[in-house]
């Protein structure tokens, strides 16, 4: 499913709806060029379910961490690890045994050693637009309420 952000207020609104519907156990790969807004969306999320720090890019500590009114996210960005080894060495295993909603951007760089994903977003670019396509890989129901519309992704 394709929805069209026209601007960052879009994407927040979308951040919300998707806080409202996602399961509190799930796990997200981001794909979309540099820059695409895979960073916003997450932060977009994280704001919605109360966070009201600085939601910085993982680039270079590779997660960070949250815990927001009891539910806990993980927000890796994998574009700068060298060896997807380095995914065994910092346990990510572990991590992904975690009741825990976890996003993933530049999954395709890991993806030999991480399960499965719930849920893929792509985000791409058409000039003022960015466009998000939403696919679902798992079995649970997930339920969106996007303007006015109740989307089953
Ligand atoms: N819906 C939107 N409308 C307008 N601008 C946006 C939107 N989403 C993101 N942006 C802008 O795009 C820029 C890059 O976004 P972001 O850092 O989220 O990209 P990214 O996909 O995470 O990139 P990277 O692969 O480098 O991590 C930011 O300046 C952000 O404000
Ligand atoms: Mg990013």
């Amino acid at each position: 499913m394709n929805i069209e952000l026209k601007n960052l207020k879009e994407t927040q609104l979308l951040g919300a709806a998707l806080m409202a519907s996602l399961p509190k156990s799930c796990l997200i790969f981001l794909h979309g060029q540099l820059g695409a807004g895979k960073t916003t969306l997450v932060r977009s999320i994280l704001r919605a379910a109360g966070y009201q720090g600085a939601v910085k890019s993982p680039t270079y500590t590779l997660v960070e961490e949250y815990n927001i009114n009891g539910q806990k996210f993980f927000h890796f960005d994998l574009y700068r690890i060298a060896d997807p080894e380095e995914l065994e060495f910092m346990g990510i295993r572990d991590y992904m045994k975690e009741d825990a909603i976890c996003f993933i951007e530049w999954a395709e760089l890991g993806e030999v050693f991480l399960p499965k994903p719930d849920l893929i977003f792509n985000v791409s670019v058409q000039s003022e637009l960015r466009i998000l396509n939403m696919s679902k890989k798992s079995q649970k129901i997930i339920k969106l309420r996007w303007k006015n519309n109740d989307l089953l992704l």
